[in-house]
């Protein structure tokens, strides 16, 4: 098969995580005889340095050209970087949402899975993690509180913000369907989760879900309020299959999942269309901390490619390779920083891609 990939390195550490995760696609191709072609556009801080704005039409134009596009990171130190010295619409950030928008990239699926290896990372007490979890959060990705009307004025010598939260029942509708379709493949529990008791855009989720609800009557679904579901992620991870809900809930929910897992730097991410396309990236950020010092772990993003060969290109056995290898690297002790424990073999971020490639058969 032939593969057009559209590749965004980006800021901080992206550049080597993405680094890594085409090392591991190169031999991926070359063991399965597919070829990939890659090309590279600039998002975020990378930019803005050359163009002044965090993402050109011509490089959303190469995105769409693409089959599916592969990310790294994007932004940098908030209290210190200069890009934030810009406008909202200029800084790193804004091209990550006008990516998302031109793309049409509605759903988006972030995995939080307690690895094995990894289960001493968790944070939560052994008698909570020893069952285990395996979730995937459904986030509506180009609606709600992040894309609504927003302003900032002056009344009287005070000043005011607004942001909208809205929802028609399509966008709900089509994040839904996409929500019912993973749980069927997965355990066929669906948690819908919003704030019905409190917001009109909630009511209307929770009625729209039930109706797409009754097109899955083998998919069980549930409704929970997002302040408890934020305290049963805690208290009882395990009940989690399919989490499906809104933008803002989906970002908050998304990381606290992930530090439950303890190893954000293993979790990856696939934002999709109605298509096959989709945006791929891992589900950490830039870490500016570490960038450059081959410090960062690469799993995430790798995982991210095998989450773009399984979805974009049904390709499932390459994918399930590349999972396999990631498995095999943890079993055989190999840890970067972020994940290590004693009794390990911490390793750098571009020695974890080798020792993952040479596990790709
Ligand atoms: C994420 C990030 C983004 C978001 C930021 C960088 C705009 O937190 O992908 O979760 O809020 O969606
Ligand atoms: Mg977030």
């Amino acid at each position: 098969m032939n593969l057009n990939l559209v590749c965004i390195p980006g800021d901080g550490i992206g550049p080597e995580i993405v680094a890594q995760a085409k090392k591991v696609l190169d031999k991926v191709a070359s063991v399965y005889g597919h070829e990939i072609n890659y090309t590279d556009i600039l998002m975020g801080g990378a930019s803005i340095d050359v163009h002044g704005i965090p993402l050109t039409d011509e490089a959303i134009a190469t995105a769409k050209a693409a089959d599916a596009v592969l990310m790294g990171s994007i932004g940098g130190d908030t209290n210190t970087s200069p890009w934030y010295q810009l406008p909202p619409e200029k800084r790193p950030e804004a091209g990550l949402l006008k990516i998302r928008k031109a793309l049409n990239l509605f759903a988006n699926l972030r995995p939080a899975v307690l690895y094995d290896e990894l289960s001493g990372a968790c944070p939560l007490k052994e008698e909570i993690s020893k069952a285990g979890f395996d979730m995937m959060i459904m986030r509506e990705l180009t609606g709600g509180l992040y894309f609504g009307e927003r302003k900032t004025t002056t009344e009287n010598g005070v000043r005011k913000a607004v942001d909208t939260l809205s929802y028609d029942e399509n966008e709900i509708r089509r994040i839904a369907i996409k929500g019912f379709d993973i749980a069927r493949k997965r355990r066929g529990k669906v948690t819908s989760v919003d704030k019905a008791n409190v917001l009109d855009s909630s009511r209307l989720w929770r009625a729209v879900v039930n109706e797409v609800a009754k097109d899955y009557p083998d998919v069980t679904l549930e409704h929970m309020l997002v302040d408890n579901c934020a305290m049963q992620l805690v208290k009882d991870p395990a009940q989690f299959d399919v989490i499906l809900t809104e933008n803002m809930f989906g970002d908050i929910l998304s990381d606290e999942a992930s530090m439950v897992t303890g190893s954000i730097g293993m979790l990856a991410s696939a934002s999709l269309n109605d298509t096959k396309f989709g945006l791929y990236e891992p589900s950490h950020g830039s870490a500016p901390d570490i960038a450059g010092k081959d410090l960062a772990n690469p799993i995430a993003t790798i995982l991210s490619a095998s989450m773009m060969l399984r979805y974009t290109f049904d390709l499932d056995k390459e994918a399930d390779a590349i999972d396999a290898a990631v498995q095999q690297v943890l079993k055989d002790n190999y840890r970067t920083g972020d994940i290590f424990s004693e009794g390990c073999e911490k390793v750098g971020c571009n020695q974890m891609g080798d020792l993952i490639v040479e596990r790709i058969c």
